[in-house]
């Protein structure tokens, strides 16, 4: 058996950040070894494991899914709340707990504007309630990614993109969040890339460097044709993390 001093344990280990944390040697177990909504595969997993900690990665992830996803409050929300009351946990929620201006600091009043952002904010409470710890992140993106960022270079390969260019985003490799997820501080965390773009900004980047800048269509208002509203201005501070010029390469290195 595993000792209890020394593992961390990943939960939903199979999406993007928890790709990346298995890259650095963590853990982990994807959903079909533990459905983190299952208090059966909690009391199984954690008398097995006995872990030191969890890294809480398990999600319903799409903020426009989250509308209409019946399951999305249990994986989103109850869940890690319940996992946090059990064992010390670290939970990756997300800058749409606000709306409004940004950039957002840690004490920033929450706001959460769409079903996603008040999933996360709940669970932000029921973990830290339980003395677990909450790291915000926006805009991941790496190898494994479903999201608009992590599929660039193959969208781009097949076709001309959409791209929204009115919104401030800083893109964060989720290499990088995996790094600092093993040495999560106590309390609440701001981790996001320090550089600021746009989505179409972001696929101009890429596009020219797989030679086809003409296939970016630049969309300039989200609101209205996306399920979930957006916050005009998500990003947060501190912003610490290498910042897209410096990361989005190894999109095309490593496909
Ligand atoms: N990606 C971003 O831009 C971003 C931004 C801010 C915050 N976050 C947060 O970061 C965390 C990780 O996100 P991510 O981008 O890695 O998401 P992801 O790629 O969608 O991965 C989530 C994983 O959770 C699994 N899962 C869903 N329901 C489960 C269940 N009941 N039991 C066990 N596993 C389950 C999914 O499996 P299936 O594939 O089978 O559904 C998937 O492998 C999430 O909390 C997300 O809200 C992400």
């Amino acid at each position: 058996m595993a000792d209890r001093s020394t593992t961390i344990l990943v939960l939903g280990a199979g999406g993007l950040v928890g790709r990346h944390l298995a890259a650095l040697g963590t853990p982990g177990l994807e959903r079909s070894a533990c459905d983190v909504c299952s208090d059966a595969d909690r009391a199984r997993v954690l008398a097995e494991y006995r872990p030191r900690a969890v890294i809480y990665c398990a999600a319903q992830a799409s903020v426009d899914a989250c509308e209409t996803d019946p399951g999305a409050w249990a994986v989103n929300a109850a869940a890690p709340a319940a996992w946090a009351r059990e064992v010390p946990l670290w939970y990756v929620s997300s800058n749409f707990v606000f709306s409004g201006a940004g950039p957002h600091a840690v004490d920033s009043p929450a706001a959460p504007l769409q079903a996603y952002g008040r999933q996360k904010l709940a669970a932000e409470r029921g973990v830290l309630a339980a003395g677990g710890r909450v790291v915000r992140t926006g805009w991941v993106y790496g190898v494994g990614g479903r999201n608009f960022l992590s599929t660039l270079p193959a969208q781009l390969r097949q076709g001309p993109v959409r791209a929204f260019g009115g919104m401030n985003i800083q893109p964060t490799w989720a290499g990088d969040l995996a790094k600092l997820l093993l040495t999560l501080p106590a309390g609440v965390t701001h981790a996001v890339g320090c550089e600021t773009t746009s989505f179409a900004e972001a696929a101009r980047t890429v596009a020219a460097a797989l030679g086809c800048q003409a296939a970016v269509t630049e969309v300039l208002n989200p609101q209205g044709l996306l399920a979930a509203a957006r916050p005009a201005d998500a990003r947060l501070e501190p912003a610490t993390l290498p910042g897209w010029s410096t990361r989005w390469r190894e999109l095309l290195a490593e496909r």
